[in-house]
């Protein structure tokens, strides 16, 4: 039998997700010792690997079938645009995808201004501003505090990940508009889907009942 492998997301989505694969009866000892360098675990008698990734990587290594399976936020599975199917919302690491600014910039998106956008997310930006609402924006990229952007004047509002809305409060800023829901999802490789249809559908089944 070949080995399953799956690509995680490092961080708090990897232990949400080694939790979630505990409860249906799928382990990784060595994956807890966090002291350790090692990239890649191993459990033998499920032929199972595991591996974490940064987040926007997670797509990329099951696109490209070097993991079978990958667990990773929905808003990384947009923004990165891979061919893959999302195939289950693990239901946790829930946030929103919001345009936020000062309260005065709520009238430069009703006024359809050609408004500055900063985000980590461009694709998402343009996606939302271009095709569903059809404003022509600047979209800038950034690679993270993006709540400083509209606060030191590099842009009109961002397009950022609220989770409790505390950052967006300590800066004087709000959610303006809501761009869609986040969550982290279970993504999987178009051949394997097919070529090992039968252990993937057994995990995904074992995971929705216990979700
Ligand atoms: C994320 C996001 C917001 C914050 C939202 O940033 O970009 O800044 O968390 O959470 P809250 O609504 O609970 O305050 P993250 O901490 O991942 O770092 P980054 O800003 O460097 O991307």
């Amino acid at each position: 039998m070949r080995y399953l492998t799956f690509a995680l997301t490092k961080g708090r989505l990897a232990s949400k997700t080694l939790e979630l694969l505990e409860q249906i009866g799928i382990t990784c000892e060595e994956m807890k010792d966090k002291n350790s360098r090692k990239l890649i675990f191993v459990n033998e008698e499920l032929k199972l690997k595991f591996f974490l990734a940064k987040g926007p990587d997670v797509p990329t290594y099951v696109e490209y079938g070097a993991a079978d399976i990958g667990v990773v936020g929905k808003d990384t599975i947009d923004e990165e645009s891979r061919k893959l199917y999302e195939v289950l919302d693990l239901g946790f690491g829930k946030c929103r995808m919001c345009v936020c600014g000062p309260t005065s910039a709520k009238e430069l998106l009703q006024h359809q201004e050609r408004i500055r956008v900063a985000t980590k997310y461009p694709k998402i930006a343009k996606d939302y501003f271009y095709n569903k609402k059809g404003q022509t924006v600047e979209i800038i990229k950034l690679n993270g505090s993006i709540e400083l952007a509209p606060i030191v004047g590099l842009s009109d509002v961002i397009v950022d990940i609220v989770e409790t809305g505390a950052t967006l409060r300590e800066n004087g800023l709000e959610v303006l508009e809501e761009v869609c829901p986040l969550s982290a999802r279970v993504v999987v490789n178009r051949v394997s889907m097919q070529m090992e249809s039968e252990r993937i559908t057994k995990i995904l089944n074992a995971l929705k009942e216990v979700l």
